[in-house]
């Protein structure tokens, strides 16, 4: 029997999310429905990461979970990260899934769901150069702030990631159908528009390159905000670094990774940049946006790191400053390079060190948004707060801000903000001039 109710769940990243979105919308256009919980879907879609600790483990625990006290399932398939590098083992290791579909393939999940309707066990993680998006509909339905994938894929192997090879090479949408995305969104309500890639700095179509994307469209009606992310230092181009100090819809926030402060594991990671070449992106993006908040990602435990290495990354946390940053223990990623470097480091070392490493992090969080207490800024008012009457929104260096308003999701607002926290602040929205 076709199914009539669907739930979809995604894992990980910001690709994920824009994925799951696009998947939920092609099964409306088949004229499904999102059900209203997981026992009653006769679909479930699980969007799995595959970057770190027990991926796979987990998708297929989140899988057996799926089977019903009365013995039924609903229809099973695997989406994501952990599809395209499972493939056809994944229906050998669970009898429960019956449709395997890679991220590059999920437009042609309605022929896939009605191939498993009839019992076939559908597999397709093919990657083809073609874009999928030409098959997907347009988009009619947007939260304030958007997502919108502009290049998937990854061409700089570094030794320890595997998503150049579970979402390929590199490619770049076109430029039109990226602007007619970009006004789809808008005209369903989306003001901030969220540039998403793997490699999204490397972004390109012919000689034009992200810069002048944005350029275009922060004059797209209704589009206020523009962001992006995830950019590699080595792809910073002086362009893009211009156009944050000459745009005023792009945002004040740069997400640029580094991964290590020190440049023989820098070297090791295969990351094509040194401590030094990324602070002077840094230094040139500040002075381009001198109010610019930084944040990063950092990788503790990689295979070799010794105190001295991580001492590294503490001390260039610290000479960043950064105002977020994310923190991860190394994880061994089947067929990566890095899974059979020697010197493996042991949990504990990693543990004690991500502890370390997140506690400095945090000083410098909440250092920065101590320094914004009393600025004049705007939010975007994003959803409602657990107090009545409060919201919740933006600043536009991404900061999470409390706000007690009679304003809407979408409406971006004027606030004094008040006071920090490590993780969010709290606004007062300032008096309109009295008409
Ligand atoms: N182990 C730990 N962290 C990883 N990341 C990517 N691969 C791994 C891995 N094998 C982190 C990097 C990257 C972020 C998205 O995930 O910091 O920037
Ligand atoms: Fe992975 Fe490195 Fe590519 Fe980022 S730049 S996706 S960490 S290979």
């Amino acid at each position: 029997m076709n199914p009539t109710t669907f739930q979809i769940k995604s894992f990980g990243c910001q690709m994920n999310v824009y994925d799951g979105e696009r998947m939920a919308e092609l099964l409306q256009a088949q004229g499904m429905s999102p059900a209203a919980d997981r026992e009653e879907a006769d679909l479930v879609v699980l969007n799995t990461c595959h970057i770190r600790e027990k991926a796979a483990g987990k998708a297929y625990s989140d899988v057996g979970r799926l089977r019903r006290e009365d013995g039924s399932k609903p229809l099973v398939a695997l989406a994501g990260c952990v599809a395209q590098a499972e493939g056809a083992e994944a229906k050998r290791r669970s009898p429960l899934i019956d449709i395997v579909v890679g991220p590059q393939a999920y437009h042609r999940l309605p022929e896939m769901i009605a191939a498993a309707s009839r019992g076939a066990r559908p597999v397709d993680t093919d990657m083809p150069a073609t874009a999928k998006f030409d098959a997907l509909p347009a988009r009619r339905r947007a939260a304030p702030s958007a997502f919108l994938t502009v290049q998937e894929g990854c061409d700089k192997f570094c030794t320890y990631c595997v998503v150049p090879y579970t979402r390929g090479a590199e490619i770049s949408r076109s430029w039109d159908a990226i602007v007619a995305e970009a006004r789809q969104l808008a005209d369903a309500g989306a003001r901030e528009i969220v540039l998403l890639g793997q490699n999204v700095n490397a972004w390109s179509d012919g000689p034009r390159g992200l810069a002048q994307l944005i350029r275009t469209l922060a004059g797209v009606h209704g589009v206020d905000r523009i962001r992006y992310t995830t950019s590699h230092p080595t792809d910073m181009s002086d362009d893009l670094i211009a156009a944050h100090g000459e745009v005023p819809e792009l945002m004040p926030y740069l997400h640029l990774p580094v991964q290590s402060g020190s440049n023989r594991i820098l070297k090791a990671m295969n990351r094509s940049h040194t401590v030094e070449t990324y602070l002077a992106v840094l230094e040139k993006m500040r002075a381009a946006r001198p109010d610019v908040a930084l944040s990063g990602d950092f990788i503790v435990g990689f295979p070799g790191e010794t105190e001295a290495d991580f001492e590294a990354t503490l001390s260039l946390v610290d000479e960043v400053g950064y105002a977020a940053a994310y923190s991860f223990k190394y994880s061994p990623r089947p067929g990566t390079p890095a899974a059979v470097m020697e010197d493996q480091i042991p949990r504990e070392i990693m543990d004690d060190r991500l502890q370390r490493l997140q506690a400095r992090i945090n000083e410098h969080q909440l250092a920065f948004n101590r320094s914004t207490v009393g600025m004049n800024s705007q939010i975007l008012i994003e959803r409602r707060g657990r107090r009545e009457g409060q919201m919740i929104g933006r600043s536009p260096w991404l900061q999470s801000v409390h706000v007690e308003t009679s304003a809407k999701p979408g409406d971006i607002v004027d606030v004094t903000l008040l006071s920090a926290g490590p993780n969010s602040m709290m606004g007062a929205e300032r008096q309109k001039v009295a008409a």
